[in-house]
């Protein structure tokens, strides 16, 4: 696969950041992890908001992008950064802190993957992960429905499933509750004013929709692109300053383990 585009990704670092904040927020103040791991660290926003919180901490993040490292590295020259597949991934001493932001959507097997990660805790270690849930908003749901209908469509077949829908909150609760001594749950949609129907599709082209340009030929990814576009146009109306709402669905999960 093509590498991400850090600077591409980081176009709405802001809307992208605002979860990873919620998220760390949910993190009691009474919580002071020495060993913090930061899976999918992407270009180091969410690794900053870390370093910020816990400036004493030993924080590495983990990546398998070359670009994305690189960028997060230039971020913050202080930080231990790895090249590493977070389903391969093993910390050489357990965790305080597993950290996620908006990457382990992109893993599959949940079932076997949230215990494990929960394994690798320390004794009142925390899990935290906010993923995107979005499979079945129109966004989403235009990128299946461009890639069935055009001269891509045998190109395409695979290209949905490389992102897995994330499992339900009560799964999740399922998997995690007994090893944990405590597992909060919620599911915030974010409604981010665009300002066009292309400003969507560009923040799209950043993440959810690399699966589908990639296989294309330049000229094939335009055509795919202006589909697309089309309906975003119609699936986003204007609002009455002429923005476009994105709603954003987000699964957020903190879970303690037992001391
Ligand atoms: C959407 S970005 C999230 C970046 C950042 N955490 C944030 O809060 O915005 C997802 C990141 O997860 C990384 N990623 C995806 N699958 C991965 C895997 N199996 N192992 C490690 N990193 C992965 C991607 O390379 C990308 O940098």
């Amino acid at each position: 696969m093509q590498d991400w585009d850090p600077d591409l990704y980081r176009q709405f670092e802001a809307e992208r950041t605002r979860p990873a904040h919620d998220l760390l927020a949910h993190i009691p103040a009474t919580v002071i992890p020495q060993r913090i791991s930061d899976l999918g660290c992407g270009p180091g926003n969410s690794t900053q908001l870390l370093r910020q919180r816990f400036p004493d901490a030993q924080l590495v993040g983990i990546d398998t992008s070359r670009a994305m490292l690189l960028s997060a590295q230039q971020r913050l020259p202080d930080c231990t950064f790895l090249e590493a597949d977070i389903s391969q991934w093993q910390p050489t001493e357990p965790q305080d802190l597993i950290y996620a932001n908006a990457s382990l959507q992109w893993l599959t097997d949940h079932q076997q993957l949230f215990p494990y990660l929960f394994s690798q805790l320390a004794a009142n270690g925390i899990l935290a992960v906010q993923m995107p849930d979005n499979l079945d908003e129109p966004s989403h749901r235009a990128m299946r429905e461009v890639a069935e209908n055009g001269p891509w469509q045998q190109t395409l077949q695979e290209a949905g499933v490389a992102r897995a829908k994330v499992l339900t909150a009560n799964q999740y609760y399922d998997l995690l509750a007994p090893h944990a001594e405590h597992v909060d749950i919620w599911r915030t949609t974010y409604y981010h004013p665009m300002p066009s129907a292309q400003a969507i599709v560009d923040w799209l082209r950043a993440t959810g929709l690399r699966p589908f340009l990639e296989p294309l030929s330049e000229s094939m990814r335009l055509d795919f692109l202006q589909d697309y576009l089309t309906i975003i146009d119609a699936a986003y109306p204007q609002q009455v300053d002429g923005r476009r709402l994105l709603a954003f669905p987000r699964l957020f999960i903190v879970a303690r383990a037992r001391k």
